[in-house]
C-alpha cells in the first residue's frame, strides 16, 4: 500500500522521538512492502519561528492532503512569554479543529513490566490496569470565547465551555462503540452536580445508552474519577468525558501505568484520516540528550496503522516489538526502576529495531 503520512517533527525533544518513531516505520515499510510518502509539516514553535504562526494555512491544508498525520509535541520555554493566540499550542488546537478530529481516544494500560515503576501499591496494579479514555477534543472551554478585559481597573478574564447536543451525541457514540469492542462497560465522567454542560452530556447519553442495551452504562463526577482512577483503576473499562476532563484524567491515568512516555493517542473524525500523538509534552529539559523515552510516538504511529491504513498485523508488529525490548529488561530513564538497564532514545530504537527485522 502507498500512504501519504505528515510528519510534524514538533519542538524540543519532539524531534528526537519523531526521528526515531520514522526508522521504524522504515523498517515496517521495508518489511511489508509499503510506500510512505512523508510530508514535513511546520506547527507549533517550529512555525512561529518560520511563518511567524503556530499554524499557517499552508501548513493545515499539507496536513488535509494526508492520508494521516504523525507528530511528537509541541511547545517550550522560547515561546512561553507570547500572547494565547500565537502560542504552540494553539497550532495543534487549530489543527485538531481544522482536521475535525473530535474524537481523542487514550489508552491507559499497565504494561505488566512496567508495574515497578507506577506510583500506585502492588495489590491496585495487581488487578490489572486497562481502561480507555474517550475525549472529546474540539469543544467546550478550549474553544469557547476568550477574553480578558479591565472593567473599573480591575482586570477579568472569561473562558466559556459550549456544547451543543449533536457535538455530545457523536463522542458519545464513539463513547459506545469503543466499550462495545472492549469490556462494554462505559462511564460519563462529568461535574454534573455543578454544570449545565455536564447536565446535557447526561441528558444525551442515556438516550443513546437506549441503543446500547448490551452496554453497561454508568455516570460519576470528575472529582470522584479522579481518585477512583488512583484507588481502584481496575474498574474502568471505558470513560467518554469533554475535553478538558480528558485532558487532566490522561495524563492521572498514564502516571499510574508507569510512565506518560509509554502512552500514545489517536485522534479522529468522521473518517479514517487521523492525527497520531503521544500524550506526554515536548519535554524541553531532556531535549537533544538522547533521554527521551521514544515508545509512545512509536506506538501512536502503530495505532495510525491500525486505525487509518486497517494494518493490523503490522500494528501488532511494533506492539510485540515494544513488548519485546520491555522483556530484556531495556528502560528509558522515565520509566527506569531496580535491576533493568538504562538505554537512551536512539539505543532503544536499535533493539526494536532488531526485533522487527
Ligand atoms: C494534550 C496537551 C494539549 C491539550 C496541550 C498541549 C494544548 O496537554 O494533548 O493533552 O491540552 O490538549
Ligand atoms: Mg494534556
Amino acid at each position: 500500500m502507498k500512504k501519504k503520512i505528515g510528519v510534524i517533527r514538533g519542538d524540543c525533544s519532539s524531534r528526537e522521538i519523531v526521528e526515531q518513531t520514522l526508522r521504524v516505520l522504515d523498517a515496517i515499510a521495508k518489511k511489508y512492502d509499503h510506500e510512505w510518502e512523508y510530508e514535513p509539516i511546520a506547527m507549533g514553535g517550529d512555525a512561529i519561528d518560520q511563518y511567524g504562526s503556530p499554524l499557517p494555512d499552508h501548513e493545515l491544508k499539507k496536513a488535509l492532503s494526508c492520508d494521516a498525520v504523525l507528530l511528537g509535541a509541541v511547545g517550550g520555554p522560547k515561546w512561553e512569554g507570547l500572547p494565547g493566540p500565537q502560542r504552540p499550542e494553539k497550532g495543534l488546537l487549530a489543527l485538531r479543529k481544522g482536521m475535525g478530529l473530535f474524537s481523542n481516544l487514550r489508552p491507559a494500560k499497565i504494561w505488566p513490566q512496567l508495574a515497578d515503576a507506577s506510583p500506585l501499591k502492588k495489590e491496585i496494579t495487581d488487578r490489572g490496569i486497562d481502561f480507555v479514555i474517550v475525549r472529546e477534543l474540539t469543544g467546550g472551554v478550549y474553544f469557547g470565547e476568550h477574553t480578558t478585559t479591565t472593567e473599573n481597573g480591575v482586570k477579568k478574564a472569561l473562558d466559556l465551555m459550549p456544547y451543543d447536543e449533536n457535538e455530545i451525541r457523536r463522542i458519545g457514540r464513539v463513547g459506545f462503540e469503543t466499550a462495545m469492542k472492549r469490556r462494554k462497560k462505559l462511564t460519563l465522567v462529568d461535574k454534573a452536580n455543578v454544570l449545565d454542560t455536564s447536565r446535557l452530556w447526561r441528558e444525551v447519553l442515556y438516550d443513546l445508552s437506549k441503543e446500547y442495551p448490551e452496554v453497561e452504562f454508568d455516570v460519576m463526577f470528575v472529582d470522584n474519577c479522579a481518585m477512583q482512577i488512583c484507588k481502584n483503576p481496575a474498574q474502568f473499562d471505558t470513560i467518554v468525558t469533554e475535553n478538558m476532563f480528558g485532558d487532566i484524567l490522561s495524563d492521572e491515568a498514564s502516571e499510574i501505568t508507569g510512565s506518560i512516555g509509554m502512552i500514545p493517542s489517536s485522534s479522529l473524525g468522521e473518517g479514517t484520516r487521523g492525527l497520531y500523538e503521544p500524550i506526554h509534552g515536548s519535554a524541553p529539559d531532556i531535549a537533544g540528550k538522547n533521554l527521551v523515552n521514544p515508545l509512545a510516538c512509536i506506538l501512536s504511529a502503530a495505532m495510525m496503522l491500525r486505525y487509518s491504513f486497517g494494518m493490523e498485523e503490522e500494528a501488532a508488529d511494533i506492539e510485540k516489538g515494544v513488548e519485546a525490548v520491555l522483556n530484556d529488561g531495556l528502560r528509558t530513564a522515565d520509566m527506569m526502576s531496580e535491576g533493568m538497564r538504562q538505554v537512551g532514545t536512539c539505543e532503544m530504537t536499535d533493539a526494536l529495531l532488531e526485533k522487527l527485522a
